[in-house]
């Protein structure tokens, strides 16, 4: 029979470990709904210890996302196993991950312990996760660069403490293929009792290796294997699920194993992650990037048409990628507008479609052509957002090289419609100098991108800010044929988002407390 592999997804662990990336809550319910859809088996949801939102996060996760199994990193202490366990109870099915460093580098340096005291520490946090819960995984920090005789030992122990998974990361992505895929079948020759549990990979990817040790990893019997959706996570990241996936099934004959995917999920999936952190894909990324399936040698194009598989060894259909063509112009009903969107996988409610709809018509009088791109980053501008506190009126703005940039900007808020004008070094810096005094919540701008969503003069302009409001930090999104109104509007989310999460963060504030970790490990 065909073994299956297990695929844990941490884009919401590791993932939203990447530097500058922060999700509300609804954010991180929207990613893991999505990974359900997906057919994900295990989702890491947070580090519940780490700080109210995260808690929060997992606990809303764990409640409100039925099918995968559910988990929440955990420190081996008994602090972070509470924090863990208070945020995953209510979960259909969920999982504490514990871990512990083991290397020696570690061991001296971080935790300053002997390797006895580290064993004894990681059997205790397995022992003591087990009095909640059957399903315990325990990693191993920094495990492919430990010693392999104390490693084996470490592994052996936990399993008799009653772990169900046991992971050996290569936290620092120093591994090789050749050397991994060994480590990983000596571990699986030498623990005795490794049959009781199964064997996990989670590989960052500093070298760039992070998919093809995942996969030696695979054919020497890891059964679980950890890593985010468009490989995001910790420096250069962890290994990119869709890469990893998508080799399995397309070299089924090499790795002979089987996995839950719905794979014309995948797409979607990345489309979303990529535009819910602000993190783009690179156009040649392998499987999601724009590039992907696109052929531009005229050899390439001619060989393609003749039979697909000269060229390609993977259909675009198999993982949802859309067809994109000219599809919808003014002239374009209601019903036409909801069956694309149907197409390209969003189903939107009553009210969410007649406000996507009023919007694709206000586009449709601006820009003649309006594409699957154009429609998707509507949706994605209207759906991922918050109750918007200040809404953008209007916006005016003079700039040029002779004169002092200045915008004015009206935005209605509770106290109805507000204006103020200000200048600044160019009209967006003008525009948000404005905003802030509005709305009396300064923010920093730290990051900004301008993507045109689709060829031509008129395209719309998609902007992601990252911005600061005290020690938040916050991605706001903003769309329009305007550059400069989208750069607007990204700023004004941003601001929007902050508002919100303040008054949520007051609310739970006055709720129940967060249990506090223990921070010695
Ligand atoms: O990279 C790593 O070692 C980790 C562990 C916490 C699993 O992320
Ligand atoms: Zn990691």
């Amino acid at each position: 029979m065909t073994e299956r592999i297990y695929i844990f997804d941490t884009t919401l662990r590791d993932g939203e470990q990447s530097p500058g990336i922060n999700l509300n809550f609804q954010e991180k319910l929207d990613i893991a709904l999505q990974l359900a859809r997906l057919g994900i088996d295990v989702i890491e949801a947070g580090f519940p210890v780490i700080s109210r939102g995260d808690f929060e996060g997992v606990k809303m996760i764990a409640e409100k996302v039925k099918g995968p199994v559910i988990a929440g990193l955990a420190r081996a202490t008994k602090g972070d196993i509470d924090a863990a366990w208070n945020s995953l109870k209510k979960a259909e099915n969920p999982r504490i991950h514990t871990f512990l460093a083991t290397s020696d580098i570690h061991l001296k340096y971080k935790l300053q312990k002997s390797r006895e005291q580290a064993l004894q520490q990681a059997v205790e946090a397995v022992s003591y996760a087990k009095k909640f819960l059957n399903n315990v995984e325990f990693s191993a920090e920094d495990g492919s660069r430990t010693d392999f005789d104390y490693l084996c030992q470490v592994v052996e122990q936990v399993i008799d403490a009653g772990a169900v998974v046991v992971n050996i990361p290569d936290t620092v992505g120093y591994a090789t293929p050749d050397e991994y895929g060994d480590f990983i079948r000596r571990i699986m020759e030498r623990v005795p009792n490794m049959h009781k549990a199964i064997l996990s990979v989670h590989c960052h990817d500093d070298l760039g290796l992070a998919v093809a040790n995942s996969l030696a990893a695979i054919k020497n019997g890891a059964r679980q294997v950890e890593g985010t959706i468009n490989g995001i996570g910790e420096r250069a990241g962890n290994a990119s699920l869709e890469e990893v996936i998508m080799a399995l099934y397309t070299r089924k004959a090499t790795y002979n194993k089987e996995v839950g995917i719905d794979y014309s999920q995948i797409y979607r999936t990345s489309r979303m992650v990529s535009s819910i952190t602000g993190m783009p894909i690179q156009a040649n990324k392998a499987i999601v990037g724009k590039n992907a399936f696109a052929h531009e040698s005229g050899i390439h194009q001619d060989g393609v048409l003749k039979e697909r598989t000269t060229y390609e060894i993977m259909s675009p259909e198999l993982i949802g990628l859309p067809k994109i063509n000219l599809v919808l112009g003014k002239h374009s009903g209601r019903h036409a507008f909801n069956e694309r969107l149907k197409e390209l996988g969003y189903i939107l409610s009553e009210e969410e479609l007649a406000q996507a709809f009023t919007r694709f018509k206000d586009l449709a009088d601006r820009k003649k052509d309006v594409t699957d791109y154009d429609i998707e980053a509507l949706v994605r501008d209207q759906i991922w957002t918050v109750p918007e506190r200040f809404k953008l009126q209007y916006l005016h703005f003079t700039g040029g090289s002779t004169v002092v940039p200045t915008a004015t900007v009206g935005l209605i808020g509770s106290k109805g419609l507000v204006e103020e004008a200000a200048c600044g070094t160019g009209p967006v810096e003008a525009a948000c100098n404005a905003i802030d005094s509005i709305t009396g919540i300064p923010g920093i701008l730290e990051e900004y991108k301008l993507n045109a969503v689709t060829e031509g003069k008129d395209a719309q302009g998609e902007v992601v800010v990252k911005v600061t409001v005290g020690n938040l930090k916050i991605l706001g999104r903003g769309l329009s044929t305007d550059v400069i109104e989208a750069s607007v509007r990204a700023y004004v989310n941003a601001i929007n988002k902050a508002a919100h999460e303040i008054i949520k963060h007051d609310e739970v504030h006055k709720g129940g407390a967060v249990p506090d970790g223990n921070d010695n490990n």
